[in-house]
C-alpha cells in the first residue's frame, strides 16, 4: 500500500515520490502543495508567510534539517525574578501552553522573597554502550577484555584529545555480561565526561571507534577459537538514561511564610506530592508539569528535549514503579520542596552558536556552563511543579488555565482587539469556558 497524503484521494495522487530530497526548496513546496492540499495556493502562502525575510537567516534554518519547507513558530517568553543560589535570573521559555510562563513567573516571584531556589550538582557522568554478541567462553571474553582495555583507551586518543583538554573524556570502560537475559549478549558500558557539551556526537564517535577496535583485537586474539574471533557488534550508541548526571533543586521557608493558611497549604502540598509518589496515574501528570518548565528552557537553549524527557521519565521509574520526581516535607515548622532529576545538557556545540534565538537565551542566562544550565533547568521544573500543586490544592487548576486560555479562544473566534479587551475585563469576574466566551462575545457584538 503506497503512502498517501490525507488529501491524496481527492487529488488523484496515488504514488510515492522518489528523489524528493534532491528537489529544490521551491520544487518541494510546489510538489507538496499540489499533491496534498485542497488549495495549493493557500498552502504555499502559509509556508511563505513564515519564511524569514532575511535570506541568510532563512538559509541557516533551512540547513538545520532535511526537506525544510518553512519555519514553525512557537512563542518565546521570559520569566523574571528567579533567584538561584542568591543570584537573579530571567529565564527564556519556549512553549505553546498558555499558563506555563505565568506559572513560572508567579513561582519565581513568590520564592524570591522567601530565600530563593538552591541547587546542587550530584554528578555529570554520561554513558554509552557497544552492544555485541559473542559466541564462546565468558571467562575467555573477560580475560580478553582485561587484556585489550588499555588498547581500547589508547586507540581512541585522537578522538578524545580535545575533550580531554576541556576536562572530559572516557572515564572508564566495563564489560557487562547480559547473557542471562539475552543469548550471547554483552556490552561495553562506557562512562564519559563531556565538559560543557551534551556530548552526543563525541560519545557516539568514541563508541563506534571502540566497537571497531574491539572487533579487530578479537580477530587477532590467539587464545580465542575461530568462533570467538568473530565478535558481532549489533550497535554502538550513547544512552539517554543519565542517572550519573543529576542535579537537585530545592526551596524552603517557615510554614508561616506560606501565607495565612500556611500550615494547611503545606500539609496539602505534602499530601499531593506523596500521592504522586504512590500513584503512577497521578505521577505522570505531576511529572508532566515539571517537564513544562524543563522543556521550555531546553528548547530556548537549543538542547535536545526528547533526550531529556526520555532520561527523566526512565529515572522516575528507576525503582520498577513510575513515581513523582519531587519530594516535600515539613520539619521543625519549615516547609521543604525538592526536585532531583538527571539531565544531560550542553552550552557549547549543537545549536548554541548557530541559532540566533538560542544564542540570545544563553546571553540572557549570563552564559552558564553545562552545570549552571542543569541547575537553572531543575529550578525551572521545580517552579512549575510548585505553581501547579499550589493551584491544584487551593483554587484548582482551571481558574488560572482558562484565564490564560481566554485569548486563544478569542483568537479562534476572530475577536478584534477591542473585543478582546472587553472580554478580558468581563472574564475577570466570570468563569471562562468555550461556551461562556462564545455567549459573552455574541452579547457584546450585539451592543
Ligand atoms: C498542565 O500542563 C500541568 C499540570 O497538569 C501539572 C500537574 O497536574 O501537576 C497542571
Amino acid at each position: 500500500m503506497p503512502y498517501l497524503c490525507n488529501m491524496a484521494n481527492n487529488h488523484g495522487y496515488n504514488g510515492l515520490v522518489s528523489g524528493f530530497s534532491k528537489k529544490s526548496k521551491q520544487e518541494k513546496i510546489e510538489w507538496i502543495s499540489q499533491t496534498c492540499f485542497a488549495s495549493p495556493q493557500l498552502a504555499k502562502s502559509i509556508l511563505e508567510t513564515y519564511w524569514h525575510t532575511d535570506e541568510k537567516l532563512q538559509r541557516l534554518h533551512d540547513e538545520f534539517i532535511e526537506n525544510a519547507v518553512s519555519n514553525f513558530y512557537l512563542p518565546m517568553a521570559v520569566a523574571p525574578n528567579f533567584v538561584i543560589n542568591e543570584k537573579p535570573y530571567v529565564l527564556p521559555m519556549v512553549t505553546e501552553e498558555s499558563s506555563v510562563v505565568a506559572a513560572s513567573a508567579n513561582a519565581a516571584k513568590f520564592w524570591s522573597t522567601r530565600g530563593g531556589f538552591y541547587t546542587e550538582i550530584i554528578g555529570t557522568e554520561k554513558t554509552g554502550q557497544v552492544h555485541f554478541l559473542f559466541l564462546g567462553s565468558q571467562e575467555k571474553l573477560a580475560s580478553f577484555f582485561n587484556a585489550v582495555k588499555p588498547t581500547l583507551l589508547e586507540k581512541t586518543d585522537s578522538i578524545t584529545k580535545n575533550m580531554r583538554k576541556r576536562g572530559g573524556g572516557i572515564s572508564d570502560i566495563e564489560l557487562v555480561d547480559s547473557t542471562e537475559n539475552l543469548a550471547n549478549y554483552y556490552q561495553l558500558h562506557v562512562r564519559f565526561e563531556t565538559a560543557d557539551a551534551m556530548g552526543a556526537n563525541f560519545i557516539n564517535s568514541c563508541l563506534e571507534q571502540l566497537a571497531k577496535i574491539l572487533q579487530e583485537q578479537a580477530a587477532n586474539y590467539v587464545p580465542f577459537s575461530e568462533d570467538e574471533n568473530q565478535i558481532e557488534v549489533v550497535m554502538s550508541i550513547l544512552s539517554n538514561y543519565v542517572p550519573g548526571s543529576r542535579v537537585k533543586a530545592w526551596v524552603k521557608c517557615p510554614i508561616s511564610d506560606l501565607g495565612d493558611d500556611g500550615d494547611i497549604l503545606a500539609q496539602k502540598f505534602v499530601q499531593a506530592v506523596n500521592i504522586a509518589n504512590q500513584n503512577p496515574y497521578r505521577a505522570v501528570t505531576h511529572n508532566k508539569g515539571i517537564m513544562n518548565g524543563i522543556d521550555a528552557l531546553a528548547i530556548a537553549t537549543g538542547n535536545d528535549f526528547r533526550a531529556i524527557e526520555a532520561g527523566i521519565h526512565a529515572y522516575a521509574a528507576r525503582d520498577g514503579k513510575y513515581s513523582g520526581l519531587s519530594k516535600a516535607w515539613i520539619k521543625d515548622k519549615t516547609f521543604w520542596f525538592e526536585l532531583e532529576v538527571p539531565l544531560a545538557v550542553g552550552t557549547v556545540g549543537g545549536l548554541t552558536k548557530l541559532h540566533p534565538m538560542v544564542k540570545w537565551s544563553h546571553e540572557l542566562l549570563q552564559y552558564p556552563d553545562a552545570k549552571g544550565l542543569m541547575q537553572i533547568m531543575a529550578v525551572s521544573g521545580l517552579a512549575q511543579n510548585f505553581a501547579a500543586l499550589r493551584s491544584l490544592v487551593t483554587t484548582g487548576i482551571q481558574k488560572g488555565h482558562m484565564k490564560m486560555h481566554l485569548l486563544n479562544i478569542l483568537n479562534q473566534m476572530d475577536a478584534s482587539e477591542d473585543e478582546k479587551q472587553a472580554m478580558v475585563e468581563h472574564f475577570k469576574s466570570n468563569v471562562v469556558s468555550f461556551n461562556s466566551v462564545e455567549q459573552a462575545l455574541a452579547a457584546w457584538r450585539k451592543t
